[in-house]
């Protein structure tokens, strides 16, 4: 874990609520995709975990839903501001577990992290699919920098709005085979990845935190292995440990 101050270079409005910033800072703490940032913001107490979308250099992106104070203070934010980041949070995705042809599924402000895994399996040769879930056309970001990367991409809205019509499990069939799973989304969405697909499969969760470290056990979640806190030795937790 690393503590510095990072300054704003963009933020910019992606969709309903969906805000997208870009920040200079030192990232060499950041070493897997699927690790997570805690925000420090003016008069909160507890910093605010947003996933690391994207990482090119000195150059950090995030991709952030305003739902509170927190995240509506971020959305007021500009170019030359400032925010003290704690950087390198989280286990991170496993590569080596990919196989060929991982289908990365991802739900709302579940879909930034696998944009980071999609370049780095590409990177690696794989030939990764992605499914994108959100409630509604005006929620949907993202799709043409998924695209962008020459991949296979699924859009799905819950109102049939946009894309395939149903949740991200209802993509499932449009899929071919696939090797392994990465997910990140809410809980739901996550259990109903978890029994609709036949491989293994990496789970991101989007739990409420404390510290956001590990030492404060306000994330602790039971697995088949015994109690682990999400902050650190998740959020990313293996489908073989899983307890629902
Ligand atoms: C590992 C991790 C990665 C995350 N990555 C992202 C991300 O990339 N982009 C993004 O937009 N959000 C992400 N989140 C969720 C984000 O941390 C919360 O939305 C944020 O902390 C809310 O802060 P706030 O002050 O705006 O809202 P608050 O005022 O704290 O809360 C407002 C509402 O949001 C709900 N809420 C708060 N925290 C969470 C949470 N962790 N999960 C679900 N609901 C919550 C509260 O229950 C409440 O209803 C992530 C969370 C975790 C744990
Ligand atoms: S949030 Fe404190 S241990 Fe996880």
């Amino acid at each position: 874990m690393k503590k510095d101050i990072f300054t704003i270079e963009s933020n910019e409005k992606l969709a309903q609520d969906v805000f997208k910033m870009t920040l200079e800072g030192d990232t060499s703490n950041i070493t897997a995709s699927g690790q997570f940032v805690n925000v420090e913001l003016e008069g909160l107490y507890l910093r605010r975990p947003i996933s690391v979308c994207d990482l090119d250099g000195s150059i950090l992106t995030l991709i952030y839903k305003v739902v509170g104070k927190g995240t509506l203070q971020m959305s007021h934010m500009g170019k030359g501001d400032t925010l003290d980041l704690l950087t390198g949070l989280g286990n991170g995705y496993t590569l080596e577990k990919s196989g060929v042809a991982p289908l990365l599924i991802g739900g709302g402000v579940g879909v930034p992290p696998l944009y980071l895994l999609a370049k780095r399996l590409i990177a690696e040769g794989k030939k990764p699919t992605a499914i994108l879930g959100f409630n509604s056309k005006g929620d949907v970001f993202y799709e043409d920098e998924f695209r962008a990367l020459d991949i296979e991409v699924f859009v799905t809205t819950a109102d049939g709005s946009y894309g395939i019509k149903g949740f991200v499990t209802d993509a499932l069939r449009n899929c071919g085979a696939y090797s392994h799973t990465f997910s990140c989304g809410p809980e739901p969405m996550l259990k109903a990845v978890y029994d609709a697909s036949g491989t293994d499969g990496q789970f991101s969760f989007e739990e409420r935190m404390g510290c956001g470290f590990g030492a404060c056990m306000g994330c602790s979640c039971k697995t088949k292995y015994g109690n682990k806190r999400i902050c650190k030795d998740g959020p990313v937790l293996e489908k073989g440990e899983i307890v629902w």
